[in-house]
């Protein structure tokens, strides 16, 4: 009988045992998380039709394509190698000032949006926190990006201050430097620091394409957690898209839509609207999808409210693989600006 327990109390240590080392083995790290991995894909936040695209088979190159990185299609989101969540949609403010761009920080707050990107370059920094604090949404819920110029490289940390000031929403959650320029390492460490202080969450960069980034990177202590640059289906950049996020920073698209005085010939393109027919969606939306698909964060730019609303409904479909292929036979390698 003794020898009947002793038995028994073995083989329950051991079953203990093993579920522990499972357990500890299936704990992420937030430094795991965020690496750019080519292991199959967790789909388990994809609904069933993006759960059939991310399970075909597909070769390294498709997968990091579609390996949208931690883009969280429920929550809407990406986990920076900051540790901070940022949503994968918002509005672009270029161009927009005074009421205007009150008015239409405002009608995204209203639609959902929690993702502004605006810059010292843009003149409206002052008009987008005056709709953040009017809004009356907890400052923790909103996202928002600045930047700093290249003529302000050779002060950064005035200018800084002048962001915060003007923004007077406590602290930036994203600060970049606008564009490569003299001073730029130097204006990048004046960010660190700032990180260091609480007074920026996280940083990045803007216009750095591959050269740029491996002459910058080996300069910098904090991993750029976004770039910024041009991206969309005239001008694609798929030779940059995969470098950048295989270091682990996430990629953001400016002209989404081609930019002002480019969107009638995109939003138009005979192929793009073919798969917007098709969805029951409009071209816009089809381009926007096609970025999330790829792991590119947008920003589309509004003033009008009802676009501002359309920009925000992506989440209803899925487009397929031959979609995806059609839009991405469209690149032109076209810049619509010239950095
Ligand atoms: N880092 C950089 O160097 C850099 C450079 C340029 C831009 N950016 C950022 O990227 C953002 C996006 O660029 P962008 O605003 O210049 O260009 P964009 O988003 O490509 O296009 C904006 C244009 O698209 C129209 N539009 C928006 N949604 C639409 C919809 N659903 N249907 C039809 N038309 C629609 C807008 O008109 P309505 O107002 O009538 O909707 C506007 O004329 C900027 O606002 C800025 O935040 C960054």
């Amino acid at each position: 009988m003794k020898r009947l327990y002793a038995l028994l109390f073995i083989f329950s240590l051991l079953f203990t045992l093993s579920a522990c080392g499972q357990t500890a083995n299936n704990v992420q790290t937030p430094a795991e998380n965020t690496q750019e991995s080519l292991a199959p894909m967790d789909t388990s936040h994809l609904d069933e039709t993006e759960r059939e695209v991310s399970n075909t088979e597909v070769s390294p190159s498709e997968q990091i394509q579609y390996n949208s990185k931690n883009f969280n299609f429920e929550t809407r989101t990406v986990t920076l190698n900051s540790g901070y969540e940022m949503p994968i949609y918002g509005l672009g403010t270029y161009s927009l000032h005074d009421e205007e761009c009150k008015n239409s920080v405002t009608a995204a707050l209203n639609s959902g949006v929690r993702l502004i990107d605006t810059a010292h370059a843009y003149g409206n920094e002052a008009e987008i926190g005056e709709a953040i604090r009017d809004s009356g949404i907890p400052r923790e819920e909103i996202f928002v990006i600045t930047k700093l110029y290249p003529d302000q490289f050779s002060d950064p940390d005035a200018a800084i201050e002048e962001a915060l000031a003007k923004l007077n929403i406590g602290y930036i959650d994203m600060m970049l430097l606008h564009h490569p320029g003299d001073g730029d390492v130097e204006a990048y460490h004046a960010m660190e620091n700032a990180v260091a202080e609480g007074k920026i969450h996280s940083i990045g960069l803007s216009n750095w394409y591959v050269e740029e980034l491996e002459e910058f990177l080996p300069q910098v202590t904090i991993t750029p957690a976004l770039v910024q640059n041009e991206i969309h289906p005239y001008y694609q950049e798929n030779d940059v898209i995969p470098y950048i996020q295989k270091q682990g920073i996430v990629v953001q698209g400016w002209y989404p839509l081609g930019g002002r005085g480019h969107t009638e010939e995109l939003l138009n393109d005979p192929v793009i609207s073919e798969i917007a027919k098709a969805h029951g969606k409009s071209s816009a939306q089809i381009i926007l999808r096609w970025n999330l698909q790829k792991g590119v964060v947008v920003i589309p730019g509004s003033s009008n409210p009802d676009h501002i609303q359309e920009n925000t409904e992506l989440f209803d479909f899925t487009l397929t693989d031959n979609e995806m292929a059609q839009i991405n036979a469209l690149d032109r390698n076209e810049k619509h600006d010239w950095y």
